[in-house]
Order: C-alpha cells, then structure tokens, then sequence
C-alpha cells in the first residue's frame, strides 16, 4: 500500500530531483531518498524546505508558511512566466469534508475580491486527496517573519495599518469581515505594501498552538471573546493588537493560556502604546488605543474614518520629518530576510523533470 502511493506521488507530482541547493546557506543536499513535497531541514544550517513537486501545471520550489489549515509554497507558473503562492491542505486534515468546504470556501470569498491590499486567488484543484489555493505570491514576507526580526517602525506600521484598512473596507463593502486578522495573515511586498490573505477560515478553525505562537487569542476581539454580535469594528480592534504587539514587542494581553489572554484583554486596562516603546508618537499610540477600545461603540464608527487618520499621521509624520519615506527593504534586520525569496528561486540543482502533466 505504501509503495504504491509514493508510485502515485511520484508519478503525479512529477520532479525528482537527486540534489537540491539550499535556499539559506548554499550547501549540497541530497534528498534522492525524499518523496515530493517532503519537507526536510538543512543538515547544515537547519533551513525548512521542500522536495520539488509539480503541480498541474505549476513547478513548487519553495516552502512560504504554514498555518493551522495548511501549507504554503512558492511555485512557478511555466505559461504566464510568473511566480505564484500554493496553499495545500495539511495532510492530516485532508480526510476532513469540512477543512474541503472550509478551503474551497476560503477560495471563492477571496477570488470574490479585487483589490490591491488583497491577494488574488487565480485557481483552485485538488490533487492526490488535497485541495489547493493558487494566488498571487506576496514576494517578502508576512508582518508575523518580520516581527520575529525585531521592532516594526512607526512608518511601517502605519503604511500597514492604511493598506489593511483599504483591504477590509473592500471586503466589507461585499458585506464580508475578514474575522481573523493577525501578523501571519498579513503579507507584506518588497514594496512595503501590506496585503491580506486568509479569508473566511478563523471563525470555523480552532487555532494551531504549536504552529502559530502568537495565536489568535492575542488579537480576538471583546465581543468574540464574550460570543457578541461582531461587525467590521471586531477587524479593527483585531489591526490594533496586531499593530500594538508591531511595535511594542509583546501582544497588549499576555498570558499562559489562551483563556488569561482573553480573560486580560476582557478586564485589563487598555496598554499605551507609546509606554511600552518611546519612540512611537503620541498620535499613533492614540489611535492604536482607540483601535482597541473594548466597546466597539468607542472605536472608529467606519473605515473611512480610520483611514483619515492613519493618512493624516502619515502626512503629518513626513511633514514634521519625525519619520521617513518607506523604502523596500526597510525593516529589515538580517541578511536572511533580504535573500529570503531569491534564495528559493535558485533552488533547484538536478531536476530530471518529466514532462508529465496531471
Ligand atoms: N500569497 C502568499 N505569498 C507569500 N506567502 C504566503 C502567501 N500566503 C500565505 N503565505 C505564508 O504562509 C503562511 C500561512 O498561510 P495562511 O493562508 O495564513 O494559512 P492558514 O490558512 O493555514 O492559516 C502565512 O503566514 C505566510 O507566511
Ligand atoms: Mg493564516
């Protein structure tokens, strides 16, 4: 039984690489034994990647990031030459008829979007018993790798907060609220522009501890938490604690489980900002404060609103020269990061790669 499935593998998911170059420290990997889609970890330097995988018609090259649904990887589309995001559902999920109906549902709500601070869905398949998602690649980083770099500045935060915000507002004018914002499901360009990924899932998924630190329970809403009504105003507060724990360094609750976390941000006074970092601006821990007011009422009564704003901080923030332009690859605190995605597309060393199509 098992031979024949990696007979199937072999024969569907198409590559097989003998050596694989790796992403991070350049050393000679061989993973002849691997089937495609493996994941192994750099003998060298302990790098996560992937045995190369075809899928359809697109090339997997690259490992992006997983969630609690699934796996993320990098993959090249041959006929329109353009790098393209996979999501694969976890293997141990893909016996679930509900985690199908959940990614299959996350694939039409997204794909119901355009809009720039949104990641576009191009298509959707399945293949050896595993739905997958093909959408656009945000080619950097998601704000959840940059903050495990260090601090995010004021003048990221607040490009991040503006994108998000416009992405929301065009989503909530399709009368949808993304339900799950947090750093992992912010994805962020090499043009510093911040786009949302991962729509419709958080409010059927139980989060995955072990995989996702900062997990949701840090970013949840008061009224979620209290089972209320919840309306665009939940997103809102969500981009707050995200941007709080941004440029704080910790999440505005903390705790040893899930429920001090919730029971804190429910009784706790609301955190100041620029308490916890003296270098943001009176005006940015303001907004941030008022992002997470716990009654929604108190938050801002529409995205346009909050968009002026963070618009007239930025504004106002450049005028003054107390912060600068936005340039890519600012925020960046390692040379990893800067060759993170370049590193990938030189991955492969050896493919013998038959021209099989599924
Ligand atoms: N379009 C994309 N471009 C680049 N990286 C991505 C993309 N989509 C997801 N990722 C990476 O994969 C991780 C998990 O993706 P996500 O869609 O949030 O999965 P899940 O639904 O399992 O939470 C993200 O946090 C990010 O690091
Ligand atoms: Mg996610």
């Amino acid at each position: 039984m098992l031979l024949m499935e990696k007979d199937l593998q072999s024969k569907h998911l198409g590559y097989r690489p003998k050596n694989l170059s790796c992403s991070q420290c350049a050393s000679l990997i061989d993973i002849s034994s691997f089937k495609p889609l493996d994941h192994f970890f750099c003998p060298q330097c302990n790098q996560e990647t992937v045995v190369p995988a075809k899928l359809g018609i697109y090339e997997i090259c690259g490992f992006l990031g997983r969630g609690a649904m699934g796996r993320v990887y990098l993959a090249n589309d041959p006929l329109l030459h353009r790098e393209v995001a996979i999501k694969i559902l976890r293997e141990n999920l893909s016996t679930s008829p509900k985690m199908w109906a959940l990614l299959e549902q996350e694939g039409k709500i997204a794909a119901g979007i355009t809009h720039a601070n949104v990641i576009q869905i191009y298509t959707m398949g399945k293949i050896l018993g595993r739905p997958y998602i093909v959408m656009e690649l945000a080619n950097y980083a998601s704000l959840y790798d940059l903050m495990a770099q260090g601090l995010i500045s004021e003048a990221l935060a607040t490009q991040i907060a503006i994108d998000v915000i416009k992405g929301l507002r065009a989503a909530y004018q399709l009368h949808l609220i993304h339900g799950d914002i947090k750093p992992a499901n912010i994805l962020i360009t090499s043009k510093q522009h911040a786009k949302i990924t991962d729509f419709g899932l958080a409010r059927y998924l139980d989060y995955d501890q072990e995989v996702e630190r900062w997990g949701t329970p840090y970013y949840i809403a008061p009224e979620k938490s209290e089972q209320l009504r919840e309306d665009f105003r939940s997103d809102l507060y969500s981009l707050g604690a995200t941007l709080f724990h941004a440029m704080a360094g910790y999440a505005p609750y903390e705790g040893k489980t899930g429920e001090e976390v919730i029971s804190k941000s429910l009784k706790s006074s609301i955190p100041k900002l620029h308490k916890a970092n003296a270098s943001i601006s009176k005006e940015m821990s303001e907004l941030i404060f008022k992002l997470m007011r716990k009654n929604p009422d108190d938050r801002f009564w529409s995205f346009d609103q909050a968009l002026a704003c963070f618009e007239d901080l930025q504004e106002n923030c450049y005028k003054l020269g107390s912060c600068k332009r936005l340039k890519s690859g600012d925020n960046v605190h390692s040379d990893q990061q800067k060759s993170w995605i370049h590193g990938l597309r030189n991955l492969i060393v050896d493919d013998d790669v038959p021209d099989e199509k599924i």
